[in-house]
C-alpha cells in the first residue's frame, strides 16, 4: 500500500509512505547527484545504513558516502554542524549533490540545517525512522540546532525535496520512543481533526501494543498518513510562520519545551514533555472558560490509555515561567499559548495571566501525568 501526500510549499514535494520501502528502488526526485551523503547516527545507520546505501546506489548510480553523528539531543549543536561542514568540504560536495537524513528528529533537524547552509543550500531528502519524525519533524522544513540558552534557537526554514517513510522501521524503535511519538499524533487530533481523534480512541488496543503485529500495519499507515496530511496542510497555509496559523502545531509545546529545559533534557523524552504540556494547556484552557471539562478529561483519558503518563520531577514554577519567556512564541514580550476550544479546534492567545500558567502547572504536580 502506497500513500502519497503533497506538501504545497515552495518547492512542492511529496511524502511517500510505503511499508518495506527500503526493499525497492527509491522514487527519485528530479536530482542527478554526482555523489550522495547519508547523515545518520550509529544506531540507526547500524540497522538500516547499508540497505539504504545499496538502494540509493542502484537508484542514482553514484557513490554513497555517510556522515555519522552521535545520537541524542545533546549533539544537536553547532559543534556537530561544523564537523559536518568539514566532512562535506573534504568530499568536495557540490550544490547538485544530495544529502539524505536517515534517523529521528535530531538527525533530521541537524542534517536539514547543514543542507540549508552548506554552499547556501544543497538538496536533501528526509528518511525518518522514529514515529515522531515520521508524523512531524521530517515534514515542513523547520531545521536547526540547539544553543545553550534555548532549544532550536539557531535554524532555517528549508524544505526537503522529498520525504520517504517506511513504517516498518518502527519495529526496531524502542517502545518508549514509539509511545513518546504518539503524543504528537494525539496533538494532531486535538488541533485539527475530531474524526482522527475518534479513530485514535477506537484503535487504542493496537497503538499501545508492546510489539507491532503484522495485522497492525494498516492502522499505523493510517496514523502516519493522516498526521502528514494535517501537517502538510498547516505548513502550506503558513510556510514560514508569518500569519501565525502554523503556530497551532505548538499545542502542548510551550509547557513541554519549558519542562525539557528545566529538567536539562535529562529525564523526559520530547514526546513525554509534550504530553504533559498538552495536559497543562488543556487544564489552563478549561480554567479560562475556553474548553469544557468533559473534553479535557477525554483527551487525558486517551493519553492515559496510550501510557503517556510520566511522573514530572519537582519543578520550580518560576523556573518554568522563565524558560517559557525564552520560548520562540514570545512576541513583543508577550507569551502566546495554543489553547483548545474543542477537540479539532484551537486558538492562539496571549490573553491570560501568569497565575493561570502557574495554576495549570500546580495541578500537574498533584497527579502523576
Ligand atoms: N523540525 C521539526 O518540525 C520538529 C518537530 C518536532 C520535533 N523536532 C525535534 O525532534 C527531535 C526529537 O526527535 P526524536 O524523538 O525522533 O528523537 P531522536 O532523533 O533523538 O531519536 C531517538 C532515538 O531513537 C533511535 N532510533 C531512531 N530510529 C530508530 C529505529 N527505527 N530503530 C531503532 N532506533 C532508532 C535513535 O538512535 C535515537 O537514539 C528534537 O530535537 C525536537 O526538537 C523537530
Amino acid at each position: 500500500m502506497v500513500t502519497l501526500v503533497a506538501v504545497r510549499t515552495k518547492p512542492t514535494y511529496t511524502i511517500h509512505i510505503e511499508p518495506a520501502l527500503f526493499d525497492q528502488t527509491m522514487l527519485t526526485p528530479a536530482i542527478k547527484p554526482r555523489q550522495i551523503c547519508i547523515f545518520s547516527d550509529p544506531t540507526v545507520f547500524g540497522i538500516y545504513g547499508s540497505k539504504l546505501a545499496a538502494v540509493l546506489q542502484s537508484s542514482y548510480h553514484c557513490p554513497v558516502e555517510s556522515h555519522l553523528i552521535e545520537s541524542g539531543e545533546t549533539n544537536k549543536n553547532l559543534v556537530s554542524v561544523a564537523y559536518a561542514y568539514n566532512h562535506l568540504a573534504d568530499l568536495r560536495f557540490e550544490r547538485g549533490d544530495l544529502m539524505v537524513a536517515l534517523g529521528g528528529g535530531v538527525i533530521g533537524d541537524l542534517a536539514g540545517f547543514v543542507a540549508a547552509t552548506y554552499l547556501r543550500g544543497v538538496p536533501y531528502v528526509q528518511v525518518p525512522t522514529t514515529l515522531l519524525a515520521q508524523v512531524d519533524s521530517s515534514v515542513g522544513g523547520k531545521t536547526g540546532v540547539d544553543h545553550p540558552l534555548g532549544k532550536n534557537l539557531i535554524g532555517a526554514f528549508y524544505q526537503p525535496r522529498a520525504v520517504w517513510i517506511d513504517p516498518h522501521v518502527l519495529r526496531t524503535l524502542p517502545l518508549n520512543q514509539r509511545r513518546a511519538g504518539l503524543a504528537e499524533v494525539v496533538k494532531y487530533g486535538v488541533i485539527a481533526d475530531q474524526a482522527f481523534f475518534e479513530f485514535l480512541e477506537n484503535q487504542v488496543a493496537v497503538l499501545r501494543r508492546d510489539v507491532i503485529r503484522d495485522e497492525d500495519w494498516p492502522v499505523w499507515n493510517e496514523v502516519i498518513a493522516r498526521c502528514c496530511q494535517i501537517k502538510a496542510d498547516v505548513v502550506a497555509s503558513d510556510e514560514k510562520e508569518i500569519t501565525g496559523h502554523r503556530a497551532i502545531l505548538n499545542f502542548g509545546h510551550t509547557f513541554g519545551h519549558a519542562f525539557e529545559t528545566v529538567t536539562r533534557y535529562s529525564s523526559l523524552l520530547h514526546g513525554e514533555a509534550v504530553a504533559a504540556g498538552m495536559r497543562a494547556a488543556g487544564r489552563m484552557a478549561c480554567a479560562l472558560g475556553l474548553w469544557s471539562a468533559q473534553e479535557v478529561d477525554r483527551v487525558e483519558q486517551l493519553l492515559d490509555a496510550l501510557e503517556l503518563k510520566v511522573a514530572l520531577p519537582p519543578l520550580e514554577p518560576s523556573a518554568v515561567l522563565d524558560a517559557m519567556r525564552s520560548d520562540k512564541k514570545v512576541r513583543a514580550g508577550k507569551l502566546h499559548m495554543v489553547l483548545p476550544q474543542a477537540i479539532g479546534k484551537v486558538c492562539v492567545t496571549s490573553d491570560f495571566k501568569k497565575e493561570d500558567v502557574l495554576t495549570a502547572m500546580r495541578s500537574l504536580a498533584e497527579t502523576k501525568v
